[in-house]
C-alpha cells in the first residue's frame, strides 16, 4: 500500500509538471479527485482491506499525499491563470515595431484648383472676389442683363424655376456683376465664379449643374483694348507662354460689341488635331463691352463710366488643363480620379 501511495504521488508530480493549460491542470484534478474514479478516494476506499498494524502508516501517508497534492493543484491553477493573462494581455497591447498606417491627406478637387488659380489671378490685379447668389430673381440673371421678358436668348438658357416667389436657378454667372455694380459705385472690378444650373441632358461636355467664372470692370475711358489686354494676361497665366489668342464677333445682350474668344489648341499649339478638329483654335471664353442699357439698369451713367465683360466655363477650362474627356469624371467624386490632383 505505501508503495502504491508514493508511486502515485510521482505519477501525479510528472503529470503536473508537463500539464501547461488551465484545461491540463483541471483534467489532473478530475482525475486524481474526482468523486466517482478519482485515484485519491479510490486509495482512501482500499485503506479498509489494509492490516491492522499497517492501518495508521497507511492512513497518515496517505492524508499527507491528499494535502500535498491538493496544494500542488491549487499552485498550479493560479500559474497557469497568471500565465494566460500575461499572454492575452501580450496579445491585445501595441506592437510598437508594426509599421504605421498612412492617414489618407484630402486633395483639391480639379475645378476647385482652377477656380482658385483664376481668383488669385483677379486678385493680383485688385479685382475684388464675390461669387453672388446661385438663387437668383429674373431680374438679375435676365432682365438687368438686357434679356427682356420676351428676348429670343432666354431660350438658350434652359432655366430651372424655384416654386417659391418666382426664384430661379441661375444659368450664368452674369447676375453677380449687376449685384456687383448696384452694390459699389464705379470704378469697380469684380470676379465671380461658382456653379450654374440649366436644363440639359447629362452627355460628354453638358451638366445640369456645372462651373462658370465672370469678370467685370467698369471705369473711365475703358474700350476694347483694355479686355484683349486682360484676356491675353488671363490665358497666359492659366494656360501657359507662346498661346495665341483671338476675338471674333459674337452676340450677347448683355455686351455690345460681343465676341466670342479663342485661344491655340493646348494639345497641337496650332497645328490642328482631333481635339480642336483639326482647327487649331479652342473656343475659351465670352466677352464684351458692357451694353450701355445694362448700366443704366444700375444707376451708372454710360456717358462717364464704360466697362468690360467676360465669362467662361471652369468645368472646360479644367478639362482642357487636366486632359479629362469626360464632364461627368469632375462630378462623379471617384477616389481613384480625385486622389490624382
Ligand atoms: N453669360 C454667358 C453665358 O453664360 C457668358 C458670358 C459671355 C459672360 C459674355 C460675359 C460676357 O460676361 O461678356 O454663356
Amino acid at each position: 500500500m505505501l508503495d502504491q501511495i508514493a508511486r502515485t504521488g510521482r505519477e501525479f508530480d510528472s503529470a503536473l509538471a508537463s500539464a501547461s493549460s488551465a484545461k491540463e491542470v483541471d483534467d489532473l484534478r478530475v482525475r486524481y479527485f474526482g468523486r466517482k474514479a478519482g485515484l485519491i478516494p479510490a486509495l482512501f476506499a482500499r485503506l479498509k482491506e489494509v492490516p491492522k498494524e499497517q492501518k495508521k502508516a497507511a492512513g497518515d501517508a496517505l492524508n499527507k499525499l491528499r494535502d500535498r497534492l491538493e496544494e500542488a493543484l491549487r499552485q498550479k491553477t493560479e500559474r497557469v491563470a497568471g500565465e494566460e493573462a500575461t499572454r492575452k494581455e501580450a496579445r491585445e497591447t501595441l506592437d510598437v515595431t508594426l509599421p504605421g498606417r498612412k492617414p489618407r491627406l484630402g486633395h483639391l478637387h480639379p475645378v476647385t484648383i482652377v477656380r482658385q488659380q483664376m481668383e488669385d489671378i483677379f486678385r493680383e490685379m485688385s479685382y475684388s472676389i464675390d461669387p453672388g447668389p446661385e438663387v437668383e430673381t429674373d431680374w438679375y440673371n435676365f432682365e438687368a442683363l438686357n434679356f427682356t421678358p420676351d428676348h429670343p436668348a432666354r431660350d438658350t438658357q434652359d432655366t430651372f424655376f424655384v416654386d417659391v416667389d418666382q426664384l430661379l436657378l441661375r444659368t450664368h454667372t452674369s447676375n453677380a456683376q449687376i449685384r456687383s455694380m448696384e452694390r459699389w459705385k464705379p470704378p469697380v472690378k469684380v470676379f465671380s465664379a461658382g456653379r450654374v444650373y440649366r436644363r440639359d441632358e447629362i452627355t460628354m461636355r453638358k451638366s445640369p449643374m456645372f462651373h462658370q467664372a465672370e469678370g467685370f470692370l467698369v471705369d473711365k475711358g475703358i474700350h476694347i483694348g483694355h479686355l484683349r489686354a486682360t484676356l491675353e494676361h488671363f490665358i497666359k497665366r492659366v494656360f501657359g507662354e507662346g498661346l495665341q489668342m483671338r476675338m471674333r464677333p459674337s452676340y450677347f445682350p448683355f455686351t455690345e460689341p460681343s465676341a466670342e474668344v479663342d485661344m491655340s489648341c493646348v494639345f497641337c499649339k496650332g497645328a490642328g488635331c482631333g481635339t480642336c478638329s483639326q482647327t487649331g483654335w479652342m473656343e475659351i471664353l465670352g466677352c464684351g463691352m458692357i451694353h450701355p442699357q445694362v448700366l443704366r439698369n444700375v444707376g451708372i451713367d454710360p456717358d462717364e463710366w464704360s466697362g468690360f465683360a467676360f465669362g467662361l466655363g471652369l468645368d472646360r477650362v479644367a478639362m482642357i488643363k487636366f486632359d479629362i474627356p469626360n464632364i461627368r469624371t469632375l462630378f462623379e467624386n471617384d477616389l481613384r480620379v480625385l486622389q490624382q490632383f
